[in-house]
């Protein structure tokens, strides 16, 4: 294994920003969850639930992934003695829906790999348990955490980046920060796995790795941190036509900003194996440009992120592309409590869908993907009813959805920008696309697979910017 340490430099462009949104502490409408309660203490109910029997079980299986140490979230669920102070509030944020966090709308679109949501039984065992006074029941033995703390999820890469230290500010505005690593390739690169590493997790909003093409213009003026704002109504985001130096594209190869996604980092964002037969494809002399936006949290800190390569040992049959579909055209009137937002984009090879991410702001209220076969057959794929900025999830699909020719993938978001938005920055303003919080942005993230002799640009037809 090799690495390559302080990885490319550094862009830090700490241009003052008047506003601040701050990302709050999510809020959670309570889920209606009809008669768990009832269920926990009727008569259904044998013994009440211990927690070697019956609690343990779900938290290994649908809470310690994120509650385990030097995981995303604040304290680790593994033992009685860690979980025990906490049983009224496990309770809680069961039956209101806060945990786990799983935004997909029960009973439609498709099945998700990675859904953690609790089935009856868990959460009348979880509430039981709690009801009960939190017994302890037979001593259970301690369960390994789902992964040592530090390690990578995907196995040891092939390749380490270390991107050079930063240091995180206590407090204030933190415009993106980019690290551009030349990678040197002489020839064409397929990698089986891609990993960000983060130092400094909750410092971190968010990271996306990028492979940036030889002959992708951007960042060669060393294109400081100050990020690409989009001037309103130029354009939209999202494929391989537009040209290179176009500030509005984003995703695919040479798309613009700084070309296809290699790999994502968001809390909560746990990266998904590719099936064997299939890569990301990193062309020889291709750069990787790592852009970070840290957000301040009060307390100041180093951080230093590694991105992981595992490389392909024959060719794959298959070439894996992240695109970012998306409408970087609308205008969001003031006040309006539910401004929708439509997008599309036309199939034009044979595809299988991997996964999908919804990503918005603090004014995102809910996102749909939809897909309208060529035989005109329609089907919602994933509803995301209640849209939460503070988590950033992937869906993956449990079976790979095939897309013939002519297919149309269709996105419709809903924003709220309302006085009853508890999160809304400011609802007299009107919002149009931006990187920062307050600013808005409407981008429909799918994960794709097609025939690796294909050109990635021949894949996908955007419709004509804007959107509706
Ligand atoms: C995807 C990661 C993830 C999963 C899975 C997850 N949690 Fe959490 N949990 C978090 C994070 C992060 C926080 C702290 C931030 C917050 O409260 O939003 C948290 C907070 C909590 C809290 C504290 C809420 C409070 O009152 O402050 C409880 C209790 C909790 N989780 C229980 C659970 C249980 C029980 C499960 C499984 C059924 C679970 N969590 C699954 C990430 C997760």
């Amino acid at each position: 294994m090799l690495i390559v340490r302080a990885a490319g430099r550094a862009y830090d462009d700490s241009a003052p920003m008047s506003q601040r949104a701050q990302i709050k502490k999510a809020l959670w409408l309570p889920l209606v969850i009809g008669g768990a309660l009832a269920a926990a203490g009727g008569a259904a109910q044998k013994r009440a639930p211990t927690f070697s029997e019956d609690v343990l079980p779900v938290l290994a299986k649908r809470c310690q992934a994120c509650h385990s140490p030097g995981e995303v979230a604040p304290m680790p669920l593994l033992t009685y003695e860690q979980t025990r102070p906490w049983a009224k509030a496990i309770r809680e944020s069961v039956l209101s829906g806060q945990m786990p966090p799983w935004f997909a709308e029960p009973g439609v679109g498709r099945q998700f790999s990675n859904d953690r949501s609790l089935t009856r039984q868990e959460i009348d065992a979880l509430v039981g348990w709690a009801d009960a006074g939190a017994p302890r029941g037979g001593t259970a033995a301690a369960p390994r955490p789902p992964r040592p703390t530090g390690s990578w999820r995907l196995g040891e890469p092939d390749l380490i980046y270390e991107m050079a230290e930063y240091q995180v500010p206590a407090s204030g505005t933190i415009e993106y920060t980019y690290y551009i690593i030349p990678t040197e390739f002489k020839e064409d690169r397929w990698v089986t796995a891609a990993e960000l590493k983060v130092g400094a997790s909750p410092l971190v909003h968010h990271i996306n790795a990028f492979i940036r093409e030889p002959g992708n213009k951007r960042f060669l003026r060393g294109y400081p941190a100050r990020t690409y704002f989009v001037p309103a109504g130029q354009g939209e985001l999202g494929g391989g036509d537009l040209p290179a130096d176009d500030p509005a594209s984003l995703g695919g190869p040479n798309g613009g900003v700084f070309g296809e996604i290699l790999a994502p980092y968001e809390p909560g964002f746990f990266p998904s194996p590719w099936a064997p037969g299939r890569a990301k494809l990193i062309k020889a002399g291709s750069d990787i440009v790592v852009q970070v936006h840290y957000t301040a949290n009060g307390t100041a800190a180093a951080d230093r992120t590694q991105l992981g390569l595992t490389f392909a040992k024959e060719p794959p049959r298959e070439r894996v592309l992240t695109w970012a579909p998306a409408n970087a055209k609308f205008v969001i009137p003031p006040g309006a409590a539910s401004h929708r937002v439509d997008y599309a984009v036309t199939v034009m090879k044979d595809l299988k869908l991997l996964s999908m991410q919804p990503h918005m702001h603090l004014r995102g209220k809910s996102f749909e993907y939809r897909v309208v076969h060529p035989g005109g057959a329609a089907e919602v794929l994933l509803r995301v009813p209640r849209y939460d900025f503070n988590w950033q999830l992937n869906y993956y699909l449990s079976e790979p959805l095939p897309l013939a020719p002519g297919a149309r993938l269709e996105f419709t978001a809903h924003y709220d920008n309302s006085a009853k938005n508890p999160w809304n920055p400011d609802p007299t303003a009107t919002v149009k696309w931006g990187d920062q919080s307050w600013e808005e942005m409407m981008i429909g993230f799918i994960e794709v697979a097609f025939d690796a002799r294909l050109d990635a640009n021949s894949v996908i037809h955007r419709m004509p910017a804007g959107g509706r």
